[in-house]
Formats: C-alpha cells, sequence, structure tokens
C-alpha cells in the first residue's frame, strides 16, 4: 500500500482513513461477514473512510448504521451502492427515492407483499421446497444454490406478478448469469435482459390487463398521474433483484452453517419449535447486505463531519455483529434473546417490504429441507465461493448426505 492511494478529502481526519476494498477485501473461506468486521476492526472508530472505489466513508457500529438508514433528511438514497453509478438504468422505486416521493410507491408493493398475501406465498413456497427437494434427496448430493435456492425466490416472484410457469425457465436462466456470472459485464448483460423482460411484461399487461401486480401498478396513480414506464420497469425489476440475490444468498449462508454444525442441526431437528427464533439468529448472524446512502447536506457523524455528495456505505453485518449491541456476537445461539432487533432487513423508511415473506421461506427451508435431510455437510474436494460485492452470495455450495 503506497501512502498516495491513502489519500484523503482535507474533510476527512487522518485517523480515521482504512484500507478497504468492497469489491475486493479477503474473505476467510465462506465468513463473509466475519471478515469484514475483523478487517474493519482494526480501527475501532464509529465511521471510518476508504480511498477505494471513488473514496466513501463506512458506519463502523450498530449506532451509526441504525442513524444513517434512519436519517432520510440527510442520507439520500439515489444512490444505494458503493462503485461504478449507472445512469442508464431506471431507478429501483421506491428504493432510490426519497421522502415524500417514496411513499406512494412503496404503498403499492406493499399491497402485494400483505400479511395475507404472504399466507398465501407461504403455501406456495413450501409447495415448491418440497418439491425441489424431492426431486433430489436420492441423489445424496446437490449443488444447492442452483438446486435449490435460486428457484424459490424466482417462483415467489412469478407468482407475486402473475407470470406464466412457462417463463421460469428463461427468467432463471438470465437471473442466474445476473447473479453468478463470471464478469461484471456479463452480469450487467443479464440485468439489462431482465430490465427488457419486465418492460415486455408491463407493455403486455397495459395491454391486456389481469388482477396481478403489473397491471395494478399500471394502472394506478401518483400525484394524479400515472407512473411512466420506465418507472413501472424499475419498480418490476426491485421486486424481482430485491427478493432474488438476498433470500438465495441468505439461504446459501443458512445451508453452509448447518452443514458445519451438526449440533445445531440437531437441535432443530429435535426441537422443531426452536426454528422461528433461530431463524432470526441466524439472520443476525449473516447479514449480506451492504448498502450505501449519498449525503445530502453536512451532518454530524461519529464524531466526524461528512460533506454534501460524500457516499457513505453502510454495512448491516456491522449491526448484527457489533459485541456492543449482542453479547458474543459471533456465536450462532439458537436461544438468544431478541436477536431480531437488527439491521439485517435495513431500516428506516426503506426497511425491506419483503421481510414477512423473506423471513418465511428462510423458515420453510428450515421445516421441510430438516425433515428431509437431517444430516448433510459439504461435498469434499468442492470449494464453496463466496462473492463480495453489494450483497453477500454464496456463488456455489456443494452439499452431500447419507441416502436412506
Ligand atoms: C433475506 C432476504 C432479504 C434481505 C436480507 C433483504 C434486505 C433488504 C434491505 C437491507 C433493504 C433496504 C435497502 C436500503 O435501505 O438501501 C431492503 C429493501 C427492499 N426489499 Fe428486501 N430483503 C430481502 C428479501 C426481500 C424480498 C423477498 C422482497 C420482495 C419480494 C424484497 C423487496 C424489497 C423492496 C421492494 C425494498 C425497497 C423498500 C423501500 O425502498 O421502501 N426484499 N431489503
Amino acid at each position: 500500500m503506497t501512502t498516495a492511494t491513502l489519500d484523503h478529502p482535507a474533510h476527512v481526519p487522518a485517523n480515521r482513513v482504512i484500507d478497504f476494498d468492497l469489491f475486493h477485501f479477503p474473505v476467510d473461506g465462506l465468513e463473509y461477514q466475519r471478515s469484514m468486521r475483523d478487517i474493519l476492526g482494526a480501527n475501532p472508530a464509529p465511521v471510518l473512510w476508504t480511498p477505494r472505489n471513488g473514496g466513501h466513508w463506512i458506519a463502523h457500529s450498530h449506532e451509526t448504521v441504525a442513524k444513517v438508514l434512519a436519517d432520510a433528511d440527510h442520507f439520500s438514497s439515489r444512490r444505494i451502492m458503493v462503485g461504478p453509478h449507472d445512469d442508464t438504468r431506471p431507478p429501483l422505486v421506491p428504493l432510490q427515492l426519497d421522502p415524500p416521493h417514496h411513499a406512494p410507491y412503496r404503498a403499492l408493493l406493499q399491497q402485494a407483499l400483505s400479511p395475507k398475501a404472504v399466507g398465501q406465498l407461504g403455501e406456495r413456497a413450501r409447495e415448491l421446497s418440497i418439491e425441489l427437494i424431492e426431486g433430489f434427496v436420492t441423489d445424496g448430493e446437490c449443488e444447492f444454490i442452483g438446486q435449490f435456492a435460486q428457484h424459490l425466490p424466482i417462483a415467489i416472484f412469478m407468482e407475486i406478478v402473475g407470470l406464466p410457469a412457462s417463463d421460469r425457465p428463461y427468467l432463471t436462466s438470465i437471473a442466474e448469469t445476473a447473479m453468478r456470472g463470471e464478469t461484471e459485464a456479463e452480469r450487467g448483460q443479464a440485468s439489462g435482459q431482465l430490465l427488457a423482460y419486465g418492460m415486455q411484461k408491463v407493455a403486455e399487461r397495459k395491454a391486456s390487463p389481469g388482477a396481478d401486480l403489473i397491471s395494478t401498478i399500471a394502472a394506478a396513480q401518483v400525484d394524479g398521474k400515472s407512473i411512466d414506464d420506465f418507472t413501472l420497469a424499475g419498480m418490476v425489476l426491485l421486486l424481482l433483484l430485491g427478493g432474488l440475490d438476498t433470500v438465495a444468498s441468505t439461504l446459501g449462508f443458512y445451508a453452509q452453517f448447518l452443514a458445519r454444525n451438526p449440533e445445531h442441526r440437531r437441535a432443530l431437528v429435535e426441537q422443531p419449535g426452536l426454528i422461528p427464533n433461530a431463524n432470526e439468529e441466524l439472520l443476525r448472524r449473516f447479514p449480506i447486505a451492504i448498502l450505501a446512502r449519498e449525503v445530502k447536506a453536512a451532518v454530524e457523524l461519529g464524531g466526524v463531519t461528512l460533506h454534501a455528495g460524500d457516499l457513505i456505505m453502510v454495512p448491516t453485518p456491522m449491526d448484527g455483529l457489533d459485541e456492543r449491541k449482542f453479547a458474543d456476537p459471533l456465536t450462532v445461539d439458537f436461544n438468544r434473546e431478541k436477536p431480531g432487533a437488527n439491521s439485517t432487513f435495513g431500516g428506516g423508511v426503506h426497511r425491506c417490504v419483503g421481510s414477512m415473506l423473506a423471513r418465511t421461506e428462510l423458515r420453510i427451508f428450515l421445516e421441510e429441507w430438516l425433515k428431509r435431510i437431517p444430516d448433510f455437510s459439504i461435498k469434499p474436494g468442492t470449494d464453496p465461493k463466496v462473492s463480495a460485492r453489494s450483497v453477500a452470495t454464496i456463488t456455489s455450495l456443494h452439499l452431500t448426505w447419507p441416502v436412506r
């Protein structure tokens, strides 16, 4: 590391500077969250600065993570990720809108993810989970991400927006590349295809409306005006992407943990009543979202002054893994009290609108998988991989189990 690369703007105190690159930090095996916490932990200050990726602040404590997410007056979600910013894509709506514009769009998505709707989607998720597991249980092995984790959220998205089952192979294949493509260019191209697919569906539903979510939002009015096609496509894309990488990746972290910890697995098999709290505890221990915000106006945070236009990275693991908030935070304790009080689903006005659905999908996985495959491990000789991006993603995970 040369001194030049640790350059920093005049308003950044030198003792807050750390060399951290979100896209290239060393991850110890599958321990994405612990590795990030250990590297950032070299400097205990609650707000840090890194010169990497254009230079940005880092919220580095449970307090600063929560403060940034709660304060939409100072922290805009116009930019929600560290790294290159693509202005040609439609903004992901409502995520990239600030109050007061954000609320009416969020309300439209909330209708589709109401407790009643989630109840029905949960039933579908259970049927599909059983179908997928029964499909490979007698093989004694599977590649968990491609054969299970990705299928669930795509099928659920298709239910929400009323897309035909015949489109599933196409959507699964482009979503697979968008999520697990080798290069940034491949992933970007596949995201473009997803967008084109979304725009085509919007056009079709406008021409011939039904009772599905795309037709509902296409017919909705915000501030007395119809929503334009670009914005509609951004909403459809957010619903797909918001629930895809996130659920698939979280499932991957759950599966790798259980594969490596037989006593935790056994506890859930023998006491299924532990599953709801275990679900919250695993969400606390394995947050996958690394968010960002753009500073709108100068603001004090964690003893430093952030300037308008600065970018701040908000890693959700810095909340759930902060020992000032959770005792012994790296230990997974299914009997921990209140593990759910964390920022894994974000916070403030943009707090995940799909959190109830996500929790349901994850709980159903624990219930149905452990009933059928109570003993499993990572297949010897395989090399499971974590990709360090703004969503921590396990890109492949080969599991094996005894066939009964
Ligand atoms: C384990 C799974 C999930 C995790 C960890 C997760 C995490 C998050 C986080 C951290 C945010 C806040 C982003 C920000 O403030 O910048 C968010 C927002 C959002 N999520 Fe999720 N999410 C999950 C599943 C889902 C699902 C299943 C859906 C829908 C089907 C969904 C839809 C959304 C939407 C639409 C927003 C934007 C809300 C707004 O701007 O008001 N998410 N999610």
